[in-house]
């Protein structure tokens, strides 16, 4: 059972598929290109220069392909956990598909299993992460924003003398609409977008401000915030409580989705908090458990913010232990589940990975993160505006099981849904008035669906 709207393909000259699967996609591979040979250059054994001239040269294979249009071939058995996933996915339903007109979604994900193929078949290069260098870089350039959030929230949450229970209620209520706000707009800084940003550019997308919040709560389209938060105010004092974080993006939108899990930890929220990430280098800037380890490690030992005062690094090295003192005592558990890096929608989540469904309906709250997230949710075609989220997304609220799921997402790209009733005409405006709305991550959208008990 699919939707009954068309899903967007590459050769949809009205789409944002068309400009990504024509030019940022070969843009994105040429710079993943440079990558390897700036390692490359640093090479002296002859054994590992040969091995990675042929990974060089397989991305330059892919690189044509793209550019051609070629036809998806199956993905060769480098024996990854999603081989199986992948091949039944082309062979069943993309056989005679190529890069343009298969569904976007679907391309776009398979373009990034053959950057990992062409590593994978290697001697020696098997984890090699042609995004790893940009991923590391842009977070240490997000000084600004990383330290403002830092020295506010080293010292665990507290609040003033003397409140009623309501009142430290209410208090924790206001941090949490904030909070999830610096959650949501974390989402801004993707690198599969802005290539090449300048500080006053990433400066600018991460200020995290009251007044800065106040003004970008505006530009959240469909904003179920206050609902959700009813939904975490039940959670609170539960035993063993958990929420999930299906993440997104590495680095600066890591380390916000980590304050905001700090929070609702510290507060009685969750006593459990799974962070579910990607197995290898997706989407540009997606989160790997290497990036979850740098990250961590980064802030307690590393010398990232050479800038900073001793007093702001210490407030990041005191969080950055918290954070892996929660790890090793198991309250937060990084998962990294195949079925995420597959071209599947989440339509199809429950069939192709029911032990994934299974183990998420569990949840008491799944938070899914970000753009390419919340494409698979709702199958990545022309819904129209007003269309409620829980009939957007399918199985992943009406399926026996499903919980309740939460999508936090600046919007990337052209699926826009959960307006309300009068989402049509909202939508239809913003059309005519805003060239290029629906690309350039200024609005945002917070839907919840209430998920369906099994
Ligand atoms: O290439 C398009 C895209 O898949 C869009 O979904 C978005 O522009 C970007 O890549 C990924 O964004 P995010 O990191 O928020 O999923
Ligand atoms: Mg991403």
């Amino acid at each position: 059972n699919n939707p009954p709207w068309p899903a967007f393909r590459g050769y949809h000259t009205y789409s944002f598929a068309n400009a990504t699967m024509g030019h940022r996609l070969p843009t994105i591979l040429g710079k993943a290109i440079e990558d390897v040979i700036e390692t490359l250059n640093g090479l002296s054994d002859e054994e590992e220069i040969h091995d990675l001239v042929s990974c060089i040269q397989r991305m330059d294979t892919l690189k044509n392909e793209l550019h051609q249009h070629a036809k998806l071939r199956p993905i060769i058995d480098d024996g990854e956990a999603d081989v199986a996933l992948w091949n039944k996915e082309i062979t069943k339903y993309f056989a005679d598909k190529d890069f343009m007109n298969a569904p976007w979604l679907f391309a776009e994900a398979y373009k990034y299993r053959r950057l990992r193929e062409c590593f994978t078949v290697s001697k020696f290069w098997g984890d090699y992460d042609v995004f790893f260098r940009q991923k590391c870089d842009t977070f240490s350039r997000s000084s600004d924003a990383v330290f403002e959030l830092s020295t506010r929230f080293a010292e665990p949450f507290q609040h003033k003398k003397h409140l009623s229970d309501n009142e430290k209620l209410d208090a924790e209520r206001l941090m949490f609409m904030e909070l999830t706000q610096v959650c949501l707009w974390g989402n801004s800084t993707d690198l599969s977008l802005l290539i090449n940003m300048t500080e006053e550019q990433i400066k600018a997308l991460q200020s995290t401000g009251g007044e800065a919040l106040a003004e970008t709560e505006k530009n959240i389209l469909a904003n179920h915030i206050p609902k959700l938060w009813e939904v975490v105010r039940d959670l609170k004092g539960k035993p063993s409580a958990r929420i999930d974080f299906i993440l997104d993006n590495a680095g600066f939108e890591l380390y916000c989705d980590c304050v905001y899990a700090d929070f609702l930890m510290q507060n009685g929220y969750a006593e459990q908090v799974r962070f579910h990430g990607k197995r290898y280098p997706w989407f540009v800037s997606d989160v790997t458990k290497k990036d979850w380890s740098w990250l961590l490690n980064s802030m307690v030992y590393g010398h990232l913010f050479p800038m900073a005062t001793d007093q702001e690094k210490e407030t990041l090295k005191r969080l950055g232990l918290r954070w892996k003192q929660y790890e090793n005592e198991g309250k937060w558990v990084y998962e990294q589940h195949p079925f995420w890096c597959t071209g599947y929608t989440f339509w199809d989540l429950h069939k192709e990975a029911p032990d994934l469904f299974l183990h998420l309906s569990k949840s008491d709250l799944v938070v899914f993160k970000g753009d390419l997230n919340h494409r698979k949710l709702t199958y990545d075609c022309a819904a129209p505006y007003a269309t409620p989220f829980d009939v957007a997304i399918g199985p992943m609220a009406s399926a026996s099981g499903a919980p309740k799921v939460c999508s936090l997402r600046t919007i990337k790209s052209d699926v826009v849904i959960g307006l309300g009733k009068d989402g049509d005409t909202l939508g239809e405006k913003l059309d005519k008035e805003e060239d290029g709305w629906k690309i350039s991550g200024k609005y945002a959208i917070v839907l919840l669906s209430e998920g369906r008990p099994g």
